[in-house]
């Protein structure tokens, strides 16, 4: 399955040290202004080898569109964009090309397939979340644009750090996407000291949707939290999403969880925007867990594909972290997810117009899980 969506179906393809990367967007929209140099924001923000705390690689990251846009604008026919591979350096990987790393895909896609690309582990690369970040590019601009809402995240914790202040506007002037100017010393050195020990640490990312009107989403196997989820587990390293309060719900009362009404607006959204697996119109908060690295220097005991006991060390360029450059691939999956409702929601109801009372989405919004800004 290397197709994602319904009416906005995206399609990549590629390999981590194939000659390159792509995709393809079906049902993509006519109109949508877009142009390569669009690309190259969210990229960059995705991107490897920017700051000492994610992996060395360099990839320019440079997207030719091949199809689908004329004179500047989409055309409705397939969207076809292109990223050549230019840094890869698949010798790093012939020590390990027969063995199995403790964590990482090589065994199970060995048993699935009988045979794999070790090359910089290959399909299962986050290389492939690449061209997710490029086709949300589009997305983002038409849900922008055509609806008002705007999809941002950042990370919400590293290791046991957790942020101690949410301040948006700090997000974008940090490698770590941490919403705390003043803890990112701190996280510098956490991570210059997790770096020289050879070990990785896990990571969670919070990330939001703003301005999505009520009624996106569609019971009941298309629920919107259903494919939000679906969405960010797809993503390399994800071992959990929450949606609002997630999990903290679970100790919680009802009086408290309930997101109460009045005429100026919801009074809190532990509901995280979604009831019914559909939009009320507030913020859609989703929270994603990722886990630490696989690929260590520090020996761990694994097996060749002969069945051999091997002690297997993993040379070459990794994330210490992979949850530091997560947050812009988890915004992209909630992009896609959100265009793609927005799309069947005008398929079906788009005769249905705006249904009264609207319930304005309140001033709490709620930052991460278990802070529901209630009012
Ligand atoms: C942004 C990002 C960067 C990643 N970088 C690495 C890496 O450098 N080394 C590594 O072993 N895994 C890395 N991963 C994780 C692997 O791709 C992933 O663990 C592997 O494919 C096995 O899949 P699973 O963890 O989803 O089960 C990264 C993941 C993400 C999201």
């Amino acid at each position: 399955m290397n197709t994602f969506g319904q009416l906005f179906r995206v399609t990549t393809f590629g390999e981590s040290h194939g000659p390159a990367i792509g995709c393809v967007i079906d049902g993509c929209p006519p109109g949508i202004a877009i142009a390569a140099e669009d690309f190259a924001g969210d990229l960059a923000r995705r991107a490897t080898g920017r700051t000492r705390h994610t992996s060395a690689r360099h990839e320019s990251d440079t997207v030719e569109i091949l199809s689908g846009v004329y004179e500047g604008s989409t055309t409705g026919t397939p969207v076809a964009l292109l990223i050549r591979n230019t840094d890869a350096r698949s010798k790093d990987y012939d020590r390990i090309a027969r063995q199995f790393r403790p964590g990482h895909a090589d065994y199970t896609y060995w048993q699935k397939y009988g045979v794999r690309d070790p090359r910089g582990g290959g399909r299962s690369s986050a290389r492939e979340t690449t061209m997710r970040v490029a086709a949300a590019v589009v997305a983002k601009r038409w849900l922008r644009e055509r609806h008002g809402v705007v999809v941002r995240g950042h990370l919400a914790q590293i290791g046991e750090i957790v942020p101690s202040a949410h301040d948006w506007s700090v997000v974008e002037d940090n490698a770590f996407f941490w919403p705390d100017a003043a803890q990112v010393p701190e996280l510098e050195t956490y991570m210059d000291a997790l770096r020289k020990s050879g070990d990785s640490v896990g990571a969670r990312v919070t990330v939001v949707a703003d301005g999505v009107p009520p009624g996106w989403g569609e019971p009941v196997y298309g629920k919107l939290d259903a494919d939000i989820a679906a969405a960010m587990m797809s993503i390399n390293a994800v071992k959990g999403v929450e949606i609002g309060d997630g999990f903290a719900s679970v100790a919680q009362r009802g009086t408290a969880h309930r997101d109460e009404m009045s005429a100026g607006g919801f009074l809190s959204n532990h509901a995280g925007g979604i009831l019914g697996g559909i939009s009320t119109g507030q913020r859609i908060l989703a929270s994603v867990a990722f886990k630490p690295t696989s690929s260590l220097r520090l020996p761990g005991r694994g097996l060749d594909i002969d069945g051999e006991a091997v002690e297997v060390v993993t040379t070459g360029r990794h994330d210490p972290c992979v949850g530091i450059r997560a947050t812009p691939i988890c915004e992209a999956m909630l992009a896609l997810v959100l265009m793609d409702q927005a799309l069947r929601h005008r398929a079906q109801c788009g005769d249905v117009g705006e249904v009264a009372p609207r319930i304005p989405a309140g001033a709490a919004q709620g930052e991460s899980p278990g802070d529901a800004g209630d009012g």
